[in-house]
Formats: C-alpha cells, structure tokens, sequence
C-alpha cells in the first residue's frame, strides 16, 4: 500500500496572531507567515498547520468564527491565503487549517438571528439551563433579553452549534468544500468530541474530558467524521483531518480514527505524561496498540510550553528534557506536531502583568487561572528591537516579550552549532533520511533503571529519564544526541540516536 503522506509527516503548529507581523498592527498575519517559509523549509517540517484566521470579533483568539469563508482584516486578505498556499506548496510543505465546528461566534450572522428570535434551532437554546460549566470557568448559560438561555461550552461569546438539525451538517460539508477548492491538504478539527450533547442535557457532576459523559464524546458524533471522510476521499492528494480529541480513555480516542473517520487525532497522553520512564512507556505502548496511525504531540496554544513543564529546580533541566523528549518523539512511529517557538527552546512565559492579558480564561475565572497567554508571547526573530523582529521596527507585539527572549531569537541561534535550532534542523533532516528506510513497528530493549531503549530497525533511540548515566544500548555509531555523551554513557536527561547494524 502506498504510505499517506501525512503517516510520518512533522507538522509545525503555526498560531497565526504570533508567528509574524508584516502589516506592523502588532499582531502576525498571513504575509508574515508566508515570508517566513523558506525558514520552515530549512527547518525540516512537512507540512503547516494554521489556526484560525477567518473574521472573528477575536473573543478567544478567533476560535470565534463570525465567517468561516473569509479572512479577518487582521490576518491579511483571502487573496493573501491563497498566495501562501500557492507559496507553500511551491516549497514543498502542506497546508493544514482549523475547522471550529462546536460552536461559532455570537458575531455569526445565523446566532444574529437566533438572538432577533428567529431560526434559534441552529444553536442550543433551551427555557432553563442545567448545571453545565464552561470550560472556561462560570456557567455554560447565558440568558438572552427575552428570557431563553443558550449553551455555551466556552466563552459566552462562542454559542454551540445543534448538531441535531441537518441545516449545521450541510453547512459544515459546505465550508469543507470552500477550503478544499482552495487547495488545502487538511483540517485540524477543533473540539472534535463535542458538537453533539446528550438528549435532554442532563445534569452532571463532574465535567472534565470524559469518555462517557453527556457533555461531551456523544456517538452521534461519529456520523460527522464518516461524513466529512466521504467528502475528503473525493478530493486528490490524500486530503486527512486531525481531531482535538480530549478524553480519559484510549480506547475512547480509538473510536475517532476508525478507517471511515478521521485519519489522525492529537495524543494528549503523550503531552501530559510525566517526566518519567514507565510513563513514556504506557502511553506509547497503548497509543501503538489502539490506534492505526500514531501521533505525538508536547506543546500547543493551549498548555504550559513542554520546557517549563520539564523544569525541576535545577535551571536548565526543562530545556535538557524538552530537547530528549524530542529525540524520543521524532523517533516514534507516526507523525508529531511540533508548536511554534520550541524550536527555538522558549519557555512558558509566567509573569505576564494582568493588564497585558487577552486569554478569555483569564476573565472568566476572575483571574484564578492565568490562561493560556505565556505559550503565545511573539516569536523573537531578531536579538534587537521593540519586538524582537516579530512586527517592523517601531511596532509593538500583542503581547509583550520577555528578555530573555533575544537570546533565544532564531538570529541568535542560526548557525550556532549547539542552539536549540541547530538541534531541531539536524533532528528533523536525520528522520527524513530515516523515513522510508525504518519500519513503522517498535520493538523495546532491555534498558537500564530509568531509561527507555527502543529499536525500530535500523535506528535505536535511548532517553535517560533517571538521575545516573547509563551505558549506551549496542550501536555502531552516534547518529544524534541531545546533549554531550560521557565516556560512551548517556547523562541524565539526555536522549540519543544511534545507528546499528
Ligand atoms: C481548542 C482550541 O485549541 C482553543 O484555543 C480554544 O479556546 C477552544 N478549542 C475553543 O474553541
């Protein structure tokens, strides 16, 4: 069978408002990202994945859709989309874009509607609402000036769709389509396991992203993807989707890539494993056991960037452990997704003031919950300048920059032998000689305490997880480390690729 591209592909999460700003508005758009292409040539990845930038009053970052077929102002034009999908493709990398089907936002002309008191079917109003909570903090409800409430699992300013009425299904096969045409490769599919909720919204007790529970993973749910899979199938090119699937269970994350489904959903195991050994191994052991074809993820727009969450009180084991955890991702059968900025080894940045704050969390929760702001910060591209060459000179970010992150600017890391960057090049070129030649298969070695071996084929990657050097697995030669070996052994915190036989 001919291998999908998408099978082993490195995708590189692109949050649009932080990549790049070449308008000068503080905020990055689609020019910025297309300028910055050939970077993502040379740092090896496969393909892009691009949140959202279609109109959008921007409540939680534009996963507030008012308009699912255009371009917000902010972001550029939809003449500018197509020319960088032009663009990309001319280099060779594949364009993924996000698709919010839970909810729209209340700017959508259909919840303009629902809100004069017309077509309400098209969302979730109801006379009285449950004990729903949003995931954002607060009450799921909000009631409009006539009396009815309407649900919505995040912001008030993103109402839930009705999926039980037909109209939702054929505007959403719609909206595909329009991308599709456009030539895109893919869709990130967001909250995949929500759109539907239980038949008379029953009360619960705990929401948290569960396998069985009335809020969210609703079987219905399952006929979408079968629908959306028709349609990706009769288009060239082996289009795919990847769902945000969030619950407790594998076996529950299983059921969204069956062959006629999905083609791939994110491994949040994977991300909110601890930095441990029995831990890694679990989560690759039952993701390779469940699901066809695997992927990896450690970092997106949503968590604690996986540096910060590596850091114990030593200063600089996050990054040590975030540049092994990558050896030991790239070295999975599957296909991973890295975030922006990793590259570069940026932290979390923790002590945003309040008043710079944008993050819907933040709000909702009173300040309780610091949102998801610090895994945003502009990316420094140059070591000078009011915004590290995120936007032209004179210009602001949307979110102010630490200092440290001139050091860690792709200009002061490019060509540094040593830099993270240097390292992510080198990993991500090694894996595409690699790829083709290794099988999709692992098979696991006996490892000392502490440390995980595993082989796949040719290739055997060991990440030391304990606190003691370990002797190296039997190799021929050193293909990569994430950090310098010791008389042949691996310190901790390190990872390495060799070459045997
Ligand atoms: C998941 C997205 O990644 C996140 O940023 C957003 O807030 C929620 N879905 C709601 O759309």
């Amino acid at each position: 069978m001919e291998i999908p591209w998408w099978r082993d592909a490195v995708v590189y999460e692109i949050y649009v408002r932080s990549f790049a700003d070449a308008s000068g508005d503080g905020v990055g758009d689609l020019v910025g990202v297309r300028e910055r292409l050939p970077y993502l040539r040379r740092l090896g990845v496969d393909a892009v994945w691009l949140t959202p930038f279609y109109p959008s009053p921007m409540a939680d970052g534009g996963y507030d859709v008012a308009d699912y077929r255009g371009v917000d102002p902010l972001f550029g034009t939809l003449a500018d989309f197509e020319t960088l999908i032009h663009d990309a493709h001319q280099h060779g990398l594949k364009v993924l874009v996000d698709i919010v089907p839970n909810h729209s936002s209340s700017a959508h002309p259909w919840f303009q509607e629902a809100l004069r008191g017309e077509r309400r079917d098209r969302y979730m109003f109801a006379d009285q609402p449950n004990n729903w909570q949003s995931t954002f903090s607060g009450p799921a409800w909000t009631q409009v000036p006539d009396g009815q409430w309407y649900l919505h699992l995040f912001a008030p300013e993103q109402p839930d769709f009705n999926w039980r009425n037909p109209e939702v299904h054929q505007e959403f096969l719609d909206i595909l389509k329009f991308w599709l045409d456009r030539g895109v490769d893919g869709f990130r599919i967001d909250v995949a396991m929500g759109l539907y909720k239980a038949e008379g919204l029953p009360d619960v007790k705990d929401q948290s992203f569960k396998a069985a529970s009335p809020v969210w993973g609703q079987p219905e749910v399952h006929e979408v993807y079968r629908n959306w899979r028709k349609l990706l199938d009769t288009y060239p090119g082996r289009r795919m989707a990847v769902g945000e699937v969030w619950t407790d269970s594998s076996a529950d994350l299983a059921l969204y890539v069956r062959p006629d489904e999905l083609h791939q959903s994110f491994n949040f195991a994977w991300l909110q494993a601890p930095w441990s050994p029995t831990a890694f191994k679990k989560v690759i052991d039952e993701t390779l056991a469940t699901v066809p074809f695997a992927t990896w993820v450690l970092s997106n727009h949503d968590v604690v960037r996986h540096r910060t969450r590596y850091e114990v009180s030593d200063p600089g084991t996050g990054l040590m452990r975030a540049k092994a955890a990558l050896l030991a991702m790239l070295a999975l059968p599957g296909s991973a997704y890295l975030y922006q900025g990793e590259e570069l080894g940026l932290p979390e940045v923790t002590d945003l003031p309040p008043e710079a704050r944008q993050d819907p969390v933040f709000f909702q929760s009173e300040g309780k919950l610091p949102g998801r702001d610090g895994c945003r910060v502009p990316l420094p591209w140059s070591s000078e300048g009011d915004s590290l060459g995120f936007s032209p000179d004179g210009v602001r970010p949307w979110l102010p920059q630490p200092e440290e992150f001139a050091a860690l600017s792709v200009a002061s890391q490019d060509g540094h032998p040593g830099s993270t960057l240097e390292f992510y090049r080198q990993a991500l070129a090694c894996r595409r000689e690699l790829a083709g030649v290794i099988p999709y298969t692992l098979e696991w070695l006996d490892s000392p305490e502490g440390a995980l071996f595993f082989a796949r084929g040719s290739l055997i990657c060991a990440i030391n997880c304990g606190t003691e050097a370990v002797r190296l697995p039997a190799h021929d030669n050193v293909l990569l480390a994430s950090g310098p070996l010791t008389d042949g052994l691996l310190p901790p915190d390190s990872a390495v690729w060799l070459h045997a036989g």
